[in-house]
C-alpha cells in the first residue's frame, strides 16, 4: 500500500501486508540512524504537534523524529496555550494549523478526536492518543519492539496486564497483534477488563484469546508480558480508583521466579505496577520500548509524506 497522505487513526486499519511495510521501514530507519544523527528526507516539511493532553513520550519522539529527519515541528503542549482556551472548535484549529503545517500528531482526551480532525484536515493526521479509544502509534512501535526483543512477531504469546477497559495502547496493539497469530492473555480484575466487543470480536476472527485476572499463571505462559498502568485519570470515582490501583505489581522475584525469559514491555509511564529492581533483568524492554518510538515515528512520519528515500 501507498502510505502517502493517509491518516494513521487507528491499529484496525491494518493488514499484515502494511505492517511488514512499517517494520521495514522502521528497521531502515533504526539502522540509518544508528549511523547518522540526521537525515534530510523530509527537509523543508512543518509538523504540528496538537497535544490537547499530557505526553512526554509521544510528543517528544515524535519531535524527535521529525528533527532527526530534517524537518521543523511547531505546535503547543497544553491546550491552554492554544486558541482552544478562547473557545476556538477542534476543527477551526485544524483548519487553522493546515494553513502552517505538512502533517499533524495530535493528542485528544475524546474518543472519535482524532477521525474528526481528520475529516476536516487537508494533511496527515496521525493519531497520537483518542482518550480511551486508539494510540495507533504506540501499537506500531511496540510491534517493532516485540520484533527487535523477539526476532519477529509470529507465534509470540502476548498478555497483556493491566487497565484493559481504558487502555488505548492495548486496544490498537491487539488489533496487530492478530495478524501475526499470537495467542493473547487478558489479564485484568473485572472491572477493568477488555471491552467484550472486542475480545469477542478478535474471537470471532480466530484469535486465541484467554481472560483471567491472575498475573502469575499468565506470566508462566508468556513470551511477552505488556504491562500497564491502572489509569487514574479515567476513573469517574476516586474511590473506585484507589481500590483498583494495586491490582497488579510485578517485581523481580516474581519474573524470576516463574518466566526468567519472558519479554517486558510497557508503554509507560508507570505508576507502581514495575517495581525499580525489574528495570536491570535482560527482558526489561521498556526503555528500549521507549527509545524505538523514535525510528517508528520517522518512519510514519516519512511513509504519509511519501518521503522514504
Ligand atoms: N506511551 C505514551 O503514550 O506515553 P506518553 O503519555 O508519555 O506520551
Amino acid at each position: 500500500m501507498d502510505f502517502e497522505g493517509i491518516d494513521i487513526l487507528s491499529g484496525k486499519q491494518f493488514s499484515r501486508e502494511n505492517l511488514d511495510q512499517v517494520l521495514g521501514v522502521a528497521a531502515d530507519m533504526d539502522e540509518r540512524l544508528r549511523e547518522d544523527r540526521s537525515l534530510d528526507l523530509l527537509d523543508g516539511y512543518v509538523m504540528g504537534a496538537l497535544f490537547f493532553e499530557p505526553s512526554t513520550r509521544t510528543r517528544l519522539s515524535f519531535e524527535t523524529a521529525m528533527h532527526r529527519l530534517g524537518g521543523g515541528v511547531v505546535g503547543f503542549a497544553q491546550a491552554g496555550t492554544s486558541s482552544v482556551a478562547k473557545g476556538e472548535s477542534l476543527n477551526d484549529t485544524i483548519r487553522t494549523v493546515n494553513q502552517y503545517v505538512d502533517v499533524i500528531v495530535m493528542r485528544h482526551p475524546e474518543i472519535g478526536s482524532a477521525k474528526q480532525a481528520a475529516d476536516v484536515s487537508t494533511v496527515p493526521v496521525l493519531n497520537g492518543g483518542d482518550g480511551a479509544g486508539q494510540h495507533p502509534t504506540q501499537a506500531l512501535l511496540d510491534l517493532y519492539t516485540i520484533h527487535v526483543e523477539r526476532g519477529g512477531v509470529d507465534g509470540n504469546t502476548i498478555a497483556l496486564c493491566g487497565d484493559l477497559k481504558n487502555g488505548r495502547t492495548v486496544h490498537a496493539g491487539v488489533e496487530l497483534y492478530k495478524h501475526y497469530a499470537c495467542p493473547l492473555i487478558f489479564v485484568a480484575p473485572e472491572p477493568l477488563k477488555m471491552p467484550a466487543e472486542i475480545t469477542e470480536r478478535l474471537r470471532a476472527e480466530g484469535v486465541d484469546v484467554e481472560e483471567t485476572a491472575d498475573l502469575e499463571s499468565a506470566l508462566a505462559k508468556a513470551d511477552v508480558l505488556y504491562m500497564t498502568r491502572i489509569q487514574k485519570e479515567r476513573f469517574e470515582d476516586p474511590a473506585e480508583y484507589e481500590r483498583l490501583k494495586g491490582s497488579y505489581v510485578l517485581t523481580r522475584e516474581m519474573v524470576e521466579r516463574v518466566n526468567p525469559d519472558v519479554t517486558i514491555m510497557h508503554p509507560l509511564p508507570r505508576v507502581n505496577e514495575i517495581t525499580t529492581d525489574v528495570d536491570e533483568l535482560p527482558g526489561a524492554a521498556y526503555f528500549r520500548e521507549a527509545r524505538n518510538g523514535v525510528p517508528v515515528r520517522m518512519a510514519l512520519l516519512a511513509m504519509v509524506l511519501g518521503e522514504t528515500n
